[in-house]
């Protein structure tokens, strides 16, 4: 099959719907990473998904909408915290996970659970492609299964050409980590997954909300976002993740390199060490962190590097996502640990 990359035009637009309608997947992007989308009302499209990403199919799928009105034709018992978060976040990087209705979602995207997480995105592209289509679309990150997000039209193309009749270019994704998803229908809602909207966001709009420890989300009882336990992220040389200290990454490099590696360093501008092999910038702030983080992961799989060194940050604010996200790219590996 022929991948067509279309920047987003009338015509654009107007191809994508018709696919979707006919049952196909369509790469499309959001304001946190690119989705590969199928209308979530359609088994057989939503089956396409997991066949084009090579994705296991216990994991369930964000259903993405275009406007408030709809979470009530697929959602029972709204939570009066979810209305006050809709109201707060909505369009924005914030998945809730609530009760789905009866047979208003094909059952492959909840992969048989009782809830199903819904988002609307801030993204123009995203919603003018929602509610042309007037359907709701079943997305997860539009990358091959367990490499990392794509935050460009062109990683989606890199992951996917052959596999998807089209990509919808909205050019490069503004947050670039997947949304927060929480789950409203525990007594205190619960942090499924760290993303663009922060705890400390929420709590100033819903009172206490629970963020489990990394000890407490990665015991197995509770895989309550099914996605969280598999290999995410990664790009093929293994990541090691290392403090931001200038001495202590410089000296890593000095001895990985004695070891006879080549060493790519993804760090902040700021702590750019000239003898690592090869660079990529984090830029200068958390936001920019975020943004080119999996640009930075991606790009390492064009160079000859063994290893890469990633520098890590705080969990304040959207530091939370970015840790979540690096130490699954790194399996929790720290340099000299
Ligand atoms: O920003 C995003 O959320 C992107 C863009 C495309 O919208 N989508 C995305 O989807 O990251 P995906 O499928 O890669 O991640 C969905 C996450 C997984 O961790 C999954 O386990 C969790 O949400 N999830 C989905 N439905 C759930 C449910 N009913 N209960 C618990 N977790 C759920
Ligand atoms: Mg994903």
């Amino acid at each position: 099959m022929e991948t067509v990359v279309k920047r987003a035009s009338s015509e654009a637009y107007d191809e994508a719907v018709s696919l979707l309608a006919a049952g196909h997947v369509v790469g499309f992007p959001t304001e946190t990473v690119y989705g590969l989308g199928a209308v979530a009302t359609s088994e057989a499209a939503v089956a396409k998904i997991f066949e084009a990403k090579g994705r296991p199919s216990d994991n369930p799928l964000i259903v993405h909408i275009g406007t408030i009105e709809e979470v009530d034709n697929y959602i029972t018992d709204v939570p009066e915290i979810a209305r006050l978060c809709m109201e707060a976040f909505w369009p924005g990087p914030l998945t809730l996970v609530m009760n789905v209705k009866n047979n208003s979602i094909a059952p492959n995207v909840t992969a048989g659970l009782s809830t199903v997480g819904l988002r609307m995105p801030d993204n123009d592209v995203a919603l003018t492609l929602l509610r042309q289509l007037g359907q709701p679309v079943a997305a997860p990150s539009a990358n091959r299964s367990g490499r990392p997000s794509p935050t460009e039209a062109r990683h989606v193309y890199d992951d996917l050409t052959g596999r998807i009749p089209m990509i919808l270019d909205g050019g490069a994704t503004g947050i670039g980590v997947e949304s927060t998803v929480l789950d409203v229908t525990t007594p205190t809602p619960t942090i499924l997954r760290p993303g663009g909207v922060t705890k400390e966001m929420l709590e100033e709009i819903i009172g206490d909300v629970f963020q489990p420890t990394k000890l407490q989300a990665e015991a197995k009882e509770t895989p309550k976002a099914p996605g969280m336990k598999y290999t995410h992220y990664a790009p093929n040389a293994p990541v090691v993740l290392i403090e931001p200290d200038a001495q202590k990454i410089n000296n890593a490099i000095k001895q990985l390199q004695n070891d006879g590696k080549k060493v790519a360093l993804l760090a902040m501008i700021n702590l750019h060490q000239t003898l690592a092999d090869y660079f990529f910038s984090f830029g200068d702030t958390k936001e920019q962190m975020a943004a080119q983080l999996y640009d930075a992961l991606r790009a390492c799989d064009n160079t000859d590097a063994d290893v890469i060194l990633a520098v890590t940050t705080d969990e304040k604010g959207v530091g939370a996502a970015i840790m979540n996200r690096l130490e699954k790219a790194a399996g929790n590996v720290y340099y000299g640990r």
